[in-house]
C-alpha cells in the first residue's frame, strides 16, 4: 500500500515531452486515477502527444498558465471536482538550456514565478502531496571522477538551471516554513517519444533522417546520463506515492556517454555516414559532464530503471521514424526561425 493515497492528480506541463509521458504511464499503471493536465500549450506543448487519452473519461484538460493563480485555481477546482486525495506533479517549465542562454527572463517567469504561484495555490486546497521534477544540472558540472549526490551543492551554470534551482529552494522553503507536503527530483538527461526536437537525440535523429547536417556543439566530448522517458515517468510515480515530505530524491541510470558517440550511435543505426557531423561553435558556458547516483531512491523506494540504452534507443529511433507527421507537425512555423537564429542557414 502506497503511504500517499491518491486518486487525482494534477499534472503541470502535461502536453511536453515527459509531463505527456507521465500522463500515459498513469493511464496504464493506475487506470482508476482521475488526471487533469494544466498547460499553457507553449511551443513545447503539444496535444498531438495525448491523443490517445483525449476524452477519456476521468481525464481532464485545462489550458493555462501556472504563472496565474486564476489559471491555476480553474485546474485545481477541476481537480477536486474528480475527487478523492489529491496529488500535483510539478513538470511545466521552460525547458531548454540554448534558448535560455538566447534570453533568460521567460525562464524565470514560467520557472521561478510559476512555481511559486502554484505552491500557494495548492497550499491553500491543503493538497496532499506535490512533488517538484527538477534537474541534475541545478548542481553545475562535474570533472572526469564523481556523482551527484542530492548533498551536492547547489551550483547552476545556465539561467535555465539557476531558475531550476530557484524553483527547488522555494518548494524547499514551502516544505520547511509551512510544513508544505513536497518532494523535489532531479533526474539526469531524459530521451524517448515525444521529446521536442530541439533537443540532442530527437533533433539528431530528424536531422540524419533528411540527410541534414548534424550540429555537435565543441569536441563532442560533453558527458550526459541518458536515462529513458518511462523510466523517469516511473521514478516520479515511486516519489509521488511513498517519496518522504521534505527530502530530494536524484534519478539516474549510470549511463554515460559522450554526445559525439551518441551521435554516431544514432548514424549507424539509421544507416548514414558520418560525414553528416558538424562540429560547431560551443554552447557558451557548457556542463562538461553529468553523473547521477541514485542510490537513495534505490535505496528508499525500491526504484531502478527498467530499460537499458542499448534497447531504448533503437526504440526511439524507431518511433521517430515512424512518427513522420508528429515530426513535421512540430518542425514547422516557429520552430524553424528558433532553429535559424541557433545554428545559421
Ligand atoms: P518540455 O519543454 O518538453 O515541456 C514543458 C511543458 O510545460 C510544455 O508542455 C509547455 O507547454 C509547458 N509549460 C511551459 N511553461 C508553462 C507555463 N508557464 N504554464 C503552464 N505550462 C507551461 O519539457 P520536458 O523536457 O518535458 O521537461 C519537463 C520538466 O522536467 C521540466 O521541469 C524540466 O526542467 C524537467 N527535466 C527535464 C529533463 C529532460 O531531459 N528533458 C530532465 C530532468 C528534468
Ligand atoms: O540533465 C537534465 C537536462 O537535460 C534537463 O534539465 C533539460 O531540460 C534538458 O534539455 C537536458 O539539458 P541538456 O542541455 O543536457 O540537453 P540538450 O539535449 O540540449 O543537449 C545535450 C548535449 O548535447 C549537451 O552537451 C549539448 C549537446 N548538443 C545539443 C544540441 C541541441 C549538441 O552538441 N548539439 C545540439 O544541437
Amino acid at each position: 500500500m502506497p503511504q500517499t493515497p491518491i486518486q487525482t492528480v494534477l499534472v503541470t506541463g502535461g502536453a511536453g515531452f515527459i509531463g505527456s509521458n507521465f500522463v500515459h504511464t498513469l493511464v496504464e499503471e493506475r487506470p482508476d486515477w482521475r488526471i487533469v493536465n494544466l498547460d499553457a500549450l507553449t511551443y513545447a506543448g503539444n496535444l498531438d502527444n495525448l491523443e490517445a487519452v483525449e476524452g477519456r473519461e476521468g481525464y481532464a484538460f485545462v489550458k493555462g498558465d501556472v504563472c496565474s493563480r486564476e489559471d491555476v485555481d480553474r485546474a485545481l477546482d477541476a481537480a477536486e471536482a474528480f475527487g478523492g486525495p489529491l496529488g500535483v506533479v510539478h513538470f511545466a517549465a521552460e525547458s531548454h538550456v540554448d534558448r535560455s542562454i538566447e534570453s533568460g527572463l521567460p525562464f524565470v517567469q514560467a520557472n521561478v514565478m510559476g512555481t511559486q504561484v502554484l505552491l500557494d495555490a495548492c497550499r491553500a486546497r491543503g493538497v496532499g502531496r506535490f512533488v517538484h521534477v527538477s534537474t541534475d544540472e541545478v548542481y553545475g558540472s562535474l570533472g572526469k571522477e564523481g556523482f551527484f549526490t542530492e548533498e551536492t551543492p547547489l551550483a547552476p551554470n545556465s539561467p535555465y538551471a539557476a531558475s531550476k534551482a530557484a524553483s527547488d529552494l522555494l518548494v524547499r522553503a514551502a516544505c520547511h516554513t509551512h510544513g508544505f507536503p513536497a518532494c523535489i527530483t532531479r533526474c539526469s538527461n531524459n530521451y524517448g517519444p515525444y521529446q521536442f526536437p530541439e533537443k540532442l537525440i530527437p533533433l539528431m535523429i530528424a536531422n540524419a533522417a533528411e540527410d541534414k547536417k548534424l550540429p555537435v556543439y565543441g569536441d563532442g566530448m560533453n558527458i550526459r546520463d541518458w536515462l529513458y522517458v518511462r523510466d523517469h515517468c516511473e521514478a516520479v510515480l515511486r516519489v509521488l506515492e511513498d517519496g518522504r515530505a521534505g527530502e530530494v530524491y536524484n534519478i539516474g541510470g549510470h549511463n554515460e556517454y559522450p554526445n559525439i558517440e551518441i551521435v554516431k550511435a544514432i548514424l549507424a543505426t539509421l544507416g548514414k555516414p558520418d560525414t553528416l557531423i558538424e562540429y560547431v561553435r560551443d554552447r557558451p558556458g557548457h556542463d562538461r559532464r553529468y553523473a547521477i547516483d541514485a542510490a537513495k531512491i534505490d535505496n528508499e523506494l525500491g526504484w531502478r530503471p527498467r530499460f537499458t540504452f542499448e534497447e531504448a534507443l533503437p526504440l526511439t529511433i524507431r518511433w521517430y521514424q515512424a512518427q513522420t507527421t508528429w515530426l513535421q507537425r512540430v518542425r514547422d512555423g516557429a520552430y524553424r526561425e528558433y532553429y535559424a537564429r541557433q545554428y545559421g542557414s
